[in-house]
């Protein structure tokens, strides 16, 4: 079986906001690895989320990364703040950051975990001269913005073409899928390629949210074994 890391990253925007203490002890509870957290702004996407103050508080009782995932304009004017909130890794969008270089060394400099993410219809031969600098690229699944919507099944091709692109770079990126996941479909992005999965609504809208976060687990890891 091949050795490459397969992380589970349940998406806080699903949870319940007035039980957000309950959903951040069972996301530690459970077997997932990271905390996937959705800023939004209104203006890069069409939503408003959540922000530093909540990230603070989440971060405090978080025992793992927090995963922090900008859907923002101007990124570079918080990520200091963000990393203050206690952001481990910190993700800006490529079509937010005409100086998407600057926007790495930002992040790195203020020690934290960098990554790019890329809209549906962005491709990923864009980031050739940048992917040995970053941590991750993530590639949206569905259009930024929203919570439970329809996967699209282009992304297998996209995530098949940025691993072409890492390992011919000899670069060490993290491949993070983000959207319309579930285990249904969870073995077959690890198989493509993918190494940390982001699910929202699969997770807090099932019954039993650390059960689903088994099954994804154990549905990634099986598609690894069909490597
Ligand atoms: C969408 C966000 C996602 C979202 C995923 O813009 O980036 O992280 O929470 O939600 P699901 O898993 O419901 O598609
Ligand atoms: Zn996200």
């Amino acid at each position: 079986m091949e050795n490459r890391p397969v992380l589970i990253a349940p998406s806080l925007l699903a949870a319940n906001f007035l039980e957000l203490g309950k959903e951040a002890a069972m996301l530690n509870e459970s077997e997932a690895d990271w905390f996937h957290l959705d800023v939004m702004d209104g203006r890069f996407v069409p939503n408003i989320s959540f922000g530093l103050p909540v990230i603070s508080q989440i971060s405090k009782v978080a025992r793992k990364t927090c995963d922090v995932h900008l859907m923002i304009e101007e990124p570079e004017k918080y990520a200091e703040a963000f990393q203050k909130a206690g952001a481990n890794m910190l993700t800006v969008h490529y079509e937010a950051c005409p100086h998407l270089h600057r926007n790495i060394q930002q992040i790195k400099n203020l020690g934290m975990k960098a990554g790019v993410a890329l809209n549906p219809h962005t491709p990923v031969g864009l980031l050739e001269n940048v992917i040995r600098d970053v941590d991750m690229v993530l590639i949206m699944s569905v259009n930024p913005g929203f919570g439970g919507q329809s996967f699209i099944e282009q992304t297998y091709h996209k995530i098949a073409q940025l691993r072409q692109l890492i390992d011919d770079s000899n670069a060490h990126a993290l491949i993070e899928v983000d959207g319309g996941i579930s285990a249904e479909n969870a073995g077959q992005l690890i198989q493509a390629g993918a190494n940390v999965l982001v699910a929202g609504s699969a997770v807090f809208a099932s019954e039993n949210p650390s059960g689903t976060i088994s099954e994804l687990k154990a549905a990634a890891m099986a598609g690894l074994g069909k490597m």
